[in-house]
């Protein structure tokens, strides 16, 4: 399936559409915000602005690929954050969103993230997506739970932000019905 570059979601509040090399910056502010990153698996803290320009980068190839589509988020034109579905295989893709700290508390990552589960189910037709969080955000439970996910495993994971293992809770949203 071919999904434009200039695909946009839009919820009641925010406009989601995705990364341009220009969010760099932005990207980079919110991700040193050690209370965001830490609760994130992948990037490294502090982060590093060449190293998140270089991630921007591949969006366009994941993209293309049908690999991952990750959407910046928008609310007033300014770019707050980030939800997207990743690992895509096999009709499966996980779902992962983060969010600047002065947005927190007014359910925009709910928005965002209800958002990019329609896409993934509904336009891109995955019949399963799987998503965790670290046992110390329960906020981002709270999210899953309502968008139909079920807890099915806790498991140590690395977390590179930390330097340490944190347990992580993990889900899964079954299209078909569990
Ligand atoms: C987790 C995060 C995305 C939540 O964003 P948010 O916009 O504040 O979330 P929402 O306002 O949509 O609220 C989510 C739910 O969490 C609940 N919540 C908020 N803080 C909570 C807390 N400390 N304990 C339990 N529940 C909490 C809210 O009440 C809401 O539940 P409800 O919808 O049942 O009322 C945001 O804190 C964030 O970006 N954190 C850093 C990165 C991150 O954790 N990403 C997710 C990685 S798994």
């Amino acid at each position: 399936m071919s999904i434009l570059p200039d695909l946009t979601l839009r919820t009641p509040r925010l406009l989601l559409r995705a990364f341009t090399p220009q969010d760099a910056l932005r990207v980079f502010e919110i991700r040193s915000d050690f209370e965001v990153t830490r609760m994130l698996v992948f990037p490294a803290y502090p982060p590093v602005l060449e190293h998140v320009a270089a991630w921007l980068r591949e969006h366009a190839i994941e993209w293309r690929a049908g690999t991952a589509y990750r959407f910046a988020v928008v609310a007033d034109g300014r770019v707050i954050g980030c939800a997207d579905v990743d690992e895509i295989q096999d009709g499966c893709g996980e779902l992962g969103y983060w969010l600047e700290r002065d947005y927190w508390g007014r359910g925009l990552a709910s928005e965002a993230a209800g958002a990019v589960h329609d896409f993934a189910t509904s336009t891109l037709g995955l019949r399963r997506l799987v998503a965790g969080h670290a046992a110390d955000n329960p906020a981002s439970g709270r999210i899953l739970l309502r968008l139909g996910f079920r807890h099915v495993a806790d498991r140590s994971r690395l977390y590179r932000s930390r330097g340490a293992e944190v347990v992580r809770r993990e889900y899964v949203f079954d299209a078909d019905g569990p």
